[in-house]
């Protein structure tokens, strides 16, 4: 069976390296084992406040990050998840398929509602749930993500499951999570047990896609670590969240082992691995943010390889929503 590939990201703000070494970088290095389909999910981007001014714009932003990261829009379809009216469709029909208790579990959602879940929105909790739809629309057979979206994805293949059971079939395809490479998890530059993220509030938590060298030095500068020299053996970093952060994503930049690292720096002092992790940063990320900025230059070469991406993954979707719904015992022509 020949592959199909599936992600996508959410036009909430400008990424970040988590969001480049735990997904993008590898999304770029499967556009030849199979058809690759990245989408820029922007129905999930509304289930917590956003600005409506600013939605249109991150979503070009997302897609000329995909293609300034290496997609290339000949070999992979981009595409806008609302702009693909079955997403939400086949959401309500797997709605129906989903337990509550399940949806409850889910530590981003616990998360993301806070203190106060009576108060979270219906959209936030059921999220997961279109997510399901999301990668169960295309058949995926893989979906590249970071480590935080596996949970997401063990419902995805347990809703596909159900559907199967209850209807006696073997419809959908159950899509494999593929989390790879060393940095699955990137955590924040001020606290090493807080996964970097758009939403934490401080900016210096994290080094965006579109940071300059500048800012990039001062973040890496200014990251949390502890008062000893950089660790000299696995075990001492794995003790020390903040220096396995940094070690973790030096050997993600310069595809090498968290070893090969410490065979380098180890026992040397901080100030010399974070000028040097400053630099990979820099060397790998400007060549991006300068692509990036060329191709928003020029915004209606985006939404033609967005427009191109949309009909193929109409093409695909419309035929797997009318046979999932006529499985399912709706009246269909
Ligand atoms: P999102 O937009 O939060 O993140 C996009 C991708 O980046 C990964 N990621 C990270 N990886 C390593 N370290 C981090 N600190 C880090 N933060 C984020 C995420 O795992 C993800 O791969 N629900 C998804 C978007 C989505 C999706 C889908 C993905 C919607 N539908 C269908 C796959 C298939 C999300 O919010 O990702």
């Amino acid at each position: 069976m020949t592959k199909r590939i599936l992600s996508g990201m959410q036009p909430t703000s400008h990424l970040h390296l988590g969001n480049y070494l735990g997904a993008l970088k590898n999304w770029v290095g499967l556009q030849d084992e199979g058809e690759c389909l990245y989408m820029v999910a922007d129905l999930h981007a509304i289930t917590m406040p956003y600005d409506q001014d600013t939605l249109k714009q991150a979503t070009r932003e997302i897609a000329a990050a995909y293609i300034a990261a290496g997609v290339d829009p000949d070999k992979a379809s981009l595409f806008v998840q609302s702009s693909v009216a079955e997403h939400s469709q086949l959401m309500w029909l797997l709605a129906t398929m989903s337990q509550m208790g399940k949806l409850e579990r889910m530590t981003q959602f616990k998360d993301k509602a806070g203190k106060d879940a009576e108060r979270a929105g219906l959209g936030l909790f059921s999220y997961p749930v279109l997510m399901a739809a999301d990668v169960l629309l295309y058949q995926a057979t893989d979906v590249p993500v970071g480590d935080d979206q596996k949970q997401h994805l063990e419902l995805a293949r347990d809703i596909a499951s159900t559907f199967n059971h209850r209807y006696d079939t073997e419809f959908f395809t159950l899509p494999e999570p593929m989390i790879k490479g060393g940095a699955t998890r990137v955590m924040s530059l001020r606290d090493g047990t807080q996964k970097m993220s758009k939403s934490a509030e401080s900016d210096m938590s994290r080094i965006n896609l579109t940071d300059d060298a500048d800012l990039i030095v001062k973040k890496f500068k200014k990251a949390k670590t502890d008062p000893h020299p950089v660790p000299d053996s696995i075990d001492n970093m794995n003790e020390r969240p903040e220096a396995k952060n940094l070690i973790t994503i030096y050997a993600a930049l310069a595809d090498r082992s968290a070893e090969q690292v410490i065979a380098e720096f180890g026992g040397k002092g901080f100030g010399d691995f974070k000028k040097a992790l400053a630099e990979l940063s820099i060397a790998t990320l400007a060549p991006i943010t300068e692509r990036m900025n060329a191709l928003l230059a020029n915004p209606a070469e985006i939404d033609a390889i967005l427009e191109k991406g949309n009909a193929r993954a109409r093409e695909i979707a419309g035929p797997v929503l009318k046979d999932a719904m006529k499985i399912m015992g709706f009246w269909q022509k």
